[in-house]
């Protein structure tokens, strides 16, 4: 656990530290639970959204674009049930005053006990080597079965009980648990009660006539409301998608964890409207491909896993998480929701206009059935960020902190680095930057040794460095540096571009999928 929290730490300084991510009005001590992207961050962040694009979008014929407002008539929020439904059960200690989402401290208790069953995992495959079977181990061993049990049993308890909205219960779950506030320990808690989590604000300049608004809490609702305008200007046909990223805002109750839980964030979301009764198959075929789409960014299979719902949201009839392995625990990372047609026939409910479609294969029209797939690009971001920041001992007894980025999200692509400042040099490579730009986010660096602006290119994520030497005035020739092997080859000039495509083109990384 204090492991954790250290690499966490480090996660939050290094990414303040290299211009990734900073507190939002730092000056004024900052806003709690939002954040700036700084010049780097903002890169990272563009290109992370661009995968997401050109993979939902761009791939796929049958999926087109959407930025709706942020701003939407308030009646929407009432038709979606985010007015009634929309809230966080929160409870209070009496001791510490600190406040805390009730489901996430019974959660995290059953996140401990995964830990427990994480920790015999490791012990038993070290004990028993190359014959070691993780799933007879896990379906046999007293313990694991133990506590894998215990934790479905709570889950499923705090599950029925949400859905009844006995908080009386939840709160008796807590006492029964023995949980205590994770800052004080003390288990003196007050009852709960839910919180709605939307931010209200006024459309207007006079007080009499303003209207009251929420901001947007996801973005999926500009995407139901435009489906039929969508739906006719493109002549699609059923199954079709329509994907949107944006802004969203949530009131957290909990905003901790830095950019994984914020109140300002950015949500990447695509419905997919198929006939009803299909729904089923698509659900499962988006699951199928979404985990696909991460795998392909090779942070590492056994980062990820699925966690189907048992308490299903008042718009699903089945759900899951795609969760990653933070360095706090596996936490939700994506959600795929099959919606039925819930909020398609209560936006028709509550305008009075018809949201159907004819189709022309079966001869019926109906109110298509949607499938969504909704991601969190900052924590996307989050995921990215912390599984490729790592301290890497070297041969000769030093360590360097490198942060291994898939090359195709780097914010920069290459470092063109002079061995000196002068000889002619730096206008060389001032001249390979000119020439890179223009496919490639480049940077020129000559301060310090060498060897220094490596280890800096590197704690930045860089994928290359290119080094101009004396030889290169003869030879045309340069070294390339590779980041994760730190490698070094000498190639012509005019082959970089090439040799950097291969590396960071889209195409190559989502071909793997
Ligand atoms: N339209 C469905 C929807 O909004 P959600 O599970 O509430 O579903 C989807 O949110 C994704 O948005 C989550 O999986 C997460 O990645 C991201 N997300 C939700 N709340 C967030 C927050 N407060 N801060 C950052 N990301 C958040």
């Amino acid at each position: 656990m204090a492991n954790q929290e250290d690499k966490f730490k480090k996660v939050v300084s290094h990414a303040k530290e290299y211009g990734y991510v900073f507190q939002s009005s730092e000056i004024y001590d900052g806003l709690s639970a939002v954040y700036d992207y700084a010049q780097n961050g903002v890169e990272l962040k563009k290109n992370i959204r661009e995968y997401w694009w050109k993979a939902m979008v761009q791939m796929n014929d049958n999926i087109v674009g959407l930025d709706a407002a942020i701003f939407m008539h308030p009646t929407t929020w009432k038709a979606s049930g985010h007015v009634d439904a929309f809230n966080d059960p929160l409870i209070d200690n009496k001791d510490s005053k600190k406040r805390y989402r009730a489901d996430v401290l019974i959660e995290d208790y059953v996140g401990k006990l995964d830990a427990k069953i994480e920790k015999e995992v490791a012990k038993a495959a070290k004990r028993f080597g190359e014959s070691f079977d993780k799933t007879e181990f896990l379906a046999t061993n007293t313990r694991v079965v133990g506590y894998k049990a215990k934790g479905e049993a709570i889950l499923q308890r705090m599950g029925k009980s949400l859905e009844k909205e006995d908080l009386a219960d939840v709160k008796l779950l807590i006492e029964e648990l023995e949980i205590g506030c994770p800052l004080s320990g003390s288990k003196n808690w007050t009852d709960v009660k839910q919180f709605n989590l939307m931010f209200g604000t006024k459309l207007g300049a006079s007080a009499d006539t303003a209207m009251d608004l929420y901001l947007r809490p996801e973005t999926a609702q500009g995407i139901f409301v435009n489906f039929l305008n969508v739906q006719k200007t493109g002549r699609m046909k059923i199954p079709f998608g329509i994907a949107q990223t944006g802004k969203a805002f949530r009131n957290e109750i909990v905003a901790r964890q830095f950019i994984f839980r914020m109140r300002e964030f950015e949500q990447m979301e695509m419905q997919f409207f198929v006939r009803p009764g299909t729904q089923k198959e698509w659900y499962e075929q988006w699951k199928e491909n979404r985990l696909k789409w991460h795998l392909s960014l090779g942070m590492g299979e056994d980062n990820y896993r699925f966690h189907d719902h048992d308490k299903l949201a008042h718009y699903a009839d089945a759900a899951a998480d795609i969760e990653f392995r933070f360095p706090f625990g596996f936490k939700e990372l994506e959600g795929i929701h099959s919606r039925t047609d819930f909020d398609l026939k209560a936006h028709e409910e509550h305008s009075g206009k018809k949201l159907q479609y004819f189709d022309p294969e079966i001869n019926e029209r109906y109110v298509p059935y949607v499938v969504e797939t909704s991601i969190g690009l900052d924590r996307m971001f989050l995921a990215v960020f912390s599984n490729s920041l790592q301290e890497e001992a070297l041969e000769n007894g030093t360590t360097r902190t490198v942060l291994k980025l898939p090359a195709v999200l780097a914010p920069t692509k290459a470092a063109v680095l002079p061995l000196v400042k002068k000889d002619g040099l730096p206008e060389i490579a001032k001249k390979i930057v000119e020439d890179l730009k223009w496919d490639f986010n480049v940077a020129y660096d000559e301060k310090d040794a060498v060897g220094r602006r490596y280890r800096r290119q590197d704690a930045n994520g860089t994928p290359f460095c290119i080094t101009v030497d004396h030889d290169t005035l003869t030879d045309d020739s340069v070294t390339i540096r590779h980041r994760d092997t730190m490698e070094q080859q000498r190639v012509k000039i005019s082959e970089l571009k090439a040799l950097i495509k291969e590396e960071v083109d889209v195409k190559n990384w989502l071909m793997k999928m």
